[in-house]
């Protein structure tokens, strides 16, 4: 965690775009706000190394002691994320390649092929210079490498990798053009040379292609970071390092468990970034819920940080989409009340100019003044209210599965039905749990499930086989799966034997898939309804709980006990999942609550526990508990009202 007292409490602050004037009021009011963490040199590549062997550091030496006199601490980033023109001017190969072939120029941000050896040894050498210099400075909390890391490339020195990055996996060529299936449309390789990163081509490209490159990118980042982080621990051991990750309900970029597998090692951190999708259709506020408990998942419900958040619009978001009064102080006790050790924002101060000079920021550009800023200093307040809540975790009661990986499958080309994607689905569920008032983890399929009562695999097309579900469920636990789920195996083979993998588990044969047009809906004879998707099918020792009432007729729902566990399968999406959710065993701490009315628990393992109650409504809640509001420093009863749009944070003792 980050060496900081209490919760976490900040943003990026970007000095560099300011005169120094304006750097000492920062300070006043970053003590006024109650900031302890500041992440900075996140694009200050240009002033630490403004030309070749060239290193500069007296402005962050500067911006370091300013830092540390004002009693705030750094997350220090590496600046690796964005090269500046002079490097990208004297080593061209490391611009980035698109599909179709061209190289991009520089001009933005992000601008590097992450398989270019000469970005891949300048990332080092930056890395270990400022590890090097700032290791033992007062101000240094945590470390933070590169920035939200994204970008692929299509090379030829990213076809040089990921050959050997095929290698690696396959063996040989027989092994690659097995797993690629490359007899289909004649695609066979006889020589490595010719395998290429998945081009533009005439047509629709092979899927297992365009699947392992996704793979390779994510592997390749994953390095990218790793040697960073290396570099790093070398001169500063002692220190967290961390990347901020992406957690956004549509972005899969890198299959960040195995990124997890890396980032909860000893002296990491997982920390996130989220940002809201505005007018988004499946459900607004769940939201946050749903970032934190994918940031939970990855950090194996051990604490983690919210690092970036906005203040208010995003410009990114097309703007106008300012975030009504209480709305981040909701939401950001909201990532608090679900593990994170802190709320960070990007960013500090507006910027005056770029790209991101409407983007929101804790001090806006009309200053102090600001419904923002007053936010950000009672916030600041709550928060330093709440430093006791730090180490303390959140129970879930269920976990819903995510492959990124089934993901990337379902981007492939050749699908059988578009409407069937994975993250939007995974994201129903849980808005479904959410409202329910139920608190569960986005968790991987492939790691111990044992601590969860329920799992739900709402949208899970690749699986090899059933070995991890059926030990969970043979343990005790409840499994969920949805349609079209482990139908194909890693290589995107489909199984013989619909359903595929899970076959022998759920106890059900799948004879026909029927994708439904987007207005369809089917009609079961438990009067619920489903939606984009059914299939026919028959029992094969399960029992069967619903059955279609017309085309594609026979059974809809089934269930089988398998010792003390049980499994359910779906044959279609319902179209509302509070019927099926009836049926489970999944009571809330507090299941009288209207929906909108949240409570998440964190406890300490000594027993101190701390109910966050959040009212995401316009109407006055009650909750039934007794203890110390520490965002009031008053008594709670269950009389007292939570007023609409607030929040409470109740001590108790478990
Ligand atoms: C991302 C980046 C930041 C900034 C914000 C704006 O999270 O990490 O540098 O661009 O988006 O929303």
């Amino acid at each position: 965690m980050p060496t900081v007292d209490g919760l976490a409490f900040g943003g990026d602050y970007n000095p560099e775009q300011w005169e120094r004037e304006v750097w000492e009021e920062d300070i006043a009011l970053m003590r006024e706000a109650g900031v302890n963490v500041a992440t900075v040199n996140v694009f200050s590549w240009a002033s630490i190394n403004p030309g070749p062997g060239k290193w500069e550091f007296g402005q962050l030496d500067d911006i370091m002691d300013l830092l540390a006199d004002g009693g705030v601490r750094a997350d220090l980033a590496t600046s690796t994320a964005s090269p500046p023109p002079w490097f990208s001017h004297a080593h061209p190969e490391t611009l980035p390649v698109a599909p179709e072939g061209h190289r991009l120029y520089y001009g933005a941000r992000a601008e590097y092929c992450p398989h270019a050896p000469a970005y891949q040894e300048a990332v080092v050498e930056m890395a270990s210079k400022l590890a090097e210099r700032y290791a033992g400075h007062p101000a240094l909390a945590m470390w933070h490498v590169g920035n939200e890391y994204y970008r692929s490339c299509f090379c030829d020195l990213a076809a040089t990798e990921f050959r050997t990055w095929l290698r690696e996996r396959y063996g040989d060529l027989d092994g690659l053009n097995r797993a690629w299936g490359t007899t289909f449309w004649s695609q066979t390789f006889t020589d490595w040379e010719q395998v290429l990163p998945p081009r533009a081509c005439a047509e629709t490209p092979n899927p297992g292609h365009v699947l392992d490159f996704r793979r390779f990118g994510s592997d390749a980042r994953l390095r990218l970071f790793d040697s960073e982080a290396a570099a790093i621990a070398e001169h500063s051991p002692d220190k967290p390092i961390t990347t901020n990750l992406m957690v956004t309900g549509n972005f899969a970029g890198n299959d960040y468990f195995r990124w997890g597998e890396d980032l909860n090692g000893e002296n990491r951190l997982i920390a996130v970034d989220h940002y809201l999708i505005p007018g988004d259709e499946i459900a607004y506020e769940p939201q946050v819920a749903y970032a934190s408990a994918l940031s939970r998942g990855l950090a194996h419900g051990q604490p983690w940080l919210l690092m970036e958040q906005s203040a208010n619009s995003s410009a990114w978001r097309g703007g106008g989409f300012p975030k009504r009064p209480g709305e981040q102080l909701r939401h950001s006790l909201g990532y608090v009340a679900h593990g994170s050790e802190g709320a960070m924002y990007f960013q500090w101060r507006a910027s005056r100019y770029g790209t991101e000079r409407w983007h929101a920021a804790m001090v806006p550009h009309g200053g102090r003044e600001t419904k923002t800023f007053q936010e950000a200093v009672q916030l600041g307040q709550w928060l330093k209210n709440l430093a006791e809540v730090k180490g303390s975790t959140v129970e879930p009661q269920a976990a819903i599965l995510l492959d990124y990986e089934s993901v990337w499958a379902f981007d492939t080309p050749g699908q059988l039905s578009s409407s069937m994607a994975p993250f939007p689905e995974l994201r129903r569920w849980h808005a479904a749990l959410w409202k329910r008032g139920v608190v569960c983890d986005i968790a991987h399929p492939a790691e111990d499930l044992s601590r969860y009562p329920v799992v739900f695999a709402p949208s899970l097309q690749m699986l090899d086989d059933d070995a991890n579900l059926r030990r969970y469920v043979e343990g005790g636990g409840t499994l969920v799966v949805g349609p079209f789920s482990g139908v194909m195996d890693r290589n995107e083979h489909v199984h013989p034997g619909l359903p595929g993998a899970l076959r022998d588990l759920l106890g059900v044969r799948v004879v026909e898939h029927v994708p439904l047009r987007e207005d369809e809906s089917v009609a079961l004879d438990d009067g619920t309804t489903g939606r984009l998707w059914a299939e026919t099918a028959v029992s094969e020792g399960a029992e069967v709980i619903a059955t279609y009432t017309e085309y594609p007729h026979g059974p809809a729902v089934f269930h089988r006990r398998i010792g003390s566990g049980r499994v359910w399968y779906l044959t279609t999406r319902p179209e509302d999942l509070n019927p099926f959710l009836d049926r489970l065993d999944l009571e809330p701490e507090f299941p009288d609550l209207p929906t909108g009315v949240e409570t998440v628990r964190r406890t300490h393992d000594d027993g101190r526990s701390y109910l966050f109650a959040l009212n995401h409504t316009d109407q006055e809640a009650r909750i039934p508990a007794e203890g110390r509001d520490l965002l009031t420093d008053t008594e709670w009863t269950p009389t007292k009202p939570l007023r609409p749009n607030t929040c409470a944070v109740i001590r108790q003792h478990r």
